[in-house]
């Protein structure tokens, strides 16, 4: 076949692609997204059929394993991440170091990687056994270590794992359960959790999983890449959006705005203030994962009887954006964080814990799409090229003459 490579270093061509907007970096298995249509596919499975009715462990295994699993498959890749979602001892003592109020993103990146330092035993790229090992233990210790990222920024007790409960259940119980009261599982609530990390679970080449992809082809370990993926996601132009959103409703309503003016500021370009939660750069559409959102959103907050006064602001900051010249032309429409935060906020999450659910549900995609690049014969490392654009070859001053 063509070694683009080998062409690319002897005639000298050079592509510029600024944010790559139109270059592949990969072929890959797993996702598939038409973003004209709408569409999102995991192994070609539709987004809304697994977000109906499959569970997030199922899913998980479809994006790494390829094939949904049998019940027996299932049964067994459950009880494997049960049995590793209890943390060593130690690592508690890493999360007691951070101050109070740090940003759980940034106390879930340093247990990712802390996780690497315990699991020395898993570090060899090449070993297929110590790469599916480290897997295991990355989807088991996720939610221990974002229930403990929670749970550090506001000072409060950890609570240990429980092996007899399910991997939703375990990770809310880590994350409202005290030590004085048992912790009671909703199963609405846990059903709601399940759908939304399905549809968090992956999203083909987005800037995490080209974090991951790029870490991992330098050979480093890959709770290494793991952990590079969520410091990518936390970005408000990423996984960030969905705290930036809530924070952007809350200002609208303190400063009492009308949508219509906030809508007219964020058209006008000087103001730098945009409409978070909209704009994708691959969905011209509406995103498919913010439809079967909002759905839920509803649902939820009118049954939650909690305010409503956010929702009608979200729905109304929708609706007008929806039917202005501005979005219409460039086809921005809501993305998967615009209505995510007001689910998470009724169930009690702050918004500062936001984008750490986002990390929790997008990890199989992370390691799914990290096992593919490994699995793939010739792999080479990501070395992008530039165009130089600085100082044509001068002479040193010395200081003094400067
Ligand atoms: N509000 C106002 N204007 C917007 C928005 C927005 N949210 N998004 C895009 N635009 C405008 C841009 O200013 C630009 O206008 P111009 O052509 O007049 O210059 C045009 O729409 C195209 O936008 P780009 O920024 O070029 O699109 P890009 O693909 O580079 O960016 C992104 C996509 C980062 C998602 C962008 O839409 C954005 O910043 N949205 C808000 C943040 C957000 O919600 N991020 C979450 C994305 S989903 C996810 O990561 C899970």
């Amino acid at each position: 076949g063509l070694d683009i490579g080998k062409l690319l270093s002897t005639t000298g061509v050079t592509t510029l692609d600024p944010g790559f907007v139109n270059t592949a970096s990969c072929v890959s298995s797993i996702t598939f997204i038409d973003g004209d249509k709408g569409v999102l596919q995991y192994r070609g499975y539709p987004i809304e059929q697994l977000a109906e009715k499959a569970t997030f462990i199922e899913v998980a295994y479809l994006l790494i394993y390829g094939e949904l699993p049998t019940q027996a498959q299932l049964d067994e890749f459950n009880g494997k991440i049960a049995r590793r979602m209890l943390l060593d001892e130690r690592m508690r003592e890493l999360f007691r170091a951070f101050p109070r109020g740090a940003h759980p993103m940034q106390v879930l990146a340093a247990g990712v990687t802390a996780l690497g330092s315990f699991n020395r035993d898993t570090l060899d790229v090449h070993d297929e056994g110590q790469v599916e090992e480290a897997s295991l233990r990355l989807l088991g210790s996720m939610p221990t270590l974002a229930a403990y990222a929670y749970k550090s920024s506001i000072g409060a007790p950890f609570l240990y794992p429980r092996n007899n409960l399910g991997y939703v259940e375990n990770y809310l119980r880590l994350s409202f359960g005290t030590p004085q009261e048992e912790y009671e599982i909703d199963p609405d609530v846990v059903r709601a959790f399940e759908t939304l990390f399905i549809l968090h679970a992956d999203h083909e080449q987005n800037a995490s999983t080209s974090t991951v992809r790029l870490v991992g082809s330098a050979d480093a370990n890959i709770y290494a890449s793991m952990a590079s993926g969520v410091h990518a996601l936390s970005g408000p132009l990423h996984g960030g959006a969905n705290q930036a959103v809530l924070e952007m409703l809350r200002e609208i309503s303190k400063e009492g705005l009308d949508i219509k003016d906030f809508v007219s500021q964020v058209k006008d370009k000087k103001s730098g203030v945009k409409l978070m939660g909209f704009g994708h750069r691959v969905y011209k559409n509406y995103d498919p994962r913010a439809k079967i959102i909002k759905g839920h959103a509803d649902q939820l907050l009118r049954n939650s009887g909690t305010s409503n006064h956010l929702l009608e602001m979200a729905l109304e900051l929708e609706e007008t954006a929806l039917n202005d010249e501005y979005f219409i032309e460039r086809k921005l429409y809501p993305n998967v964080d615009f209505y995510t935060g007001l689910i998470y906020e009724a169930m009690g999450f702050p918004a500062q814990h936001f984008t750490a659910l986002f990390a929790l549900g997008r990890l199989p995609g992370w390691i799914a799409q990290w096992r593919e690049q490994h699995a793939e014969k010739g792999r080479k490392i990501g070395r992008p090229r530039q165009i130089y654009i600085g100082a044509t070859e001068r002479d040193y001053v010395p200081i003094n003459e400067r």
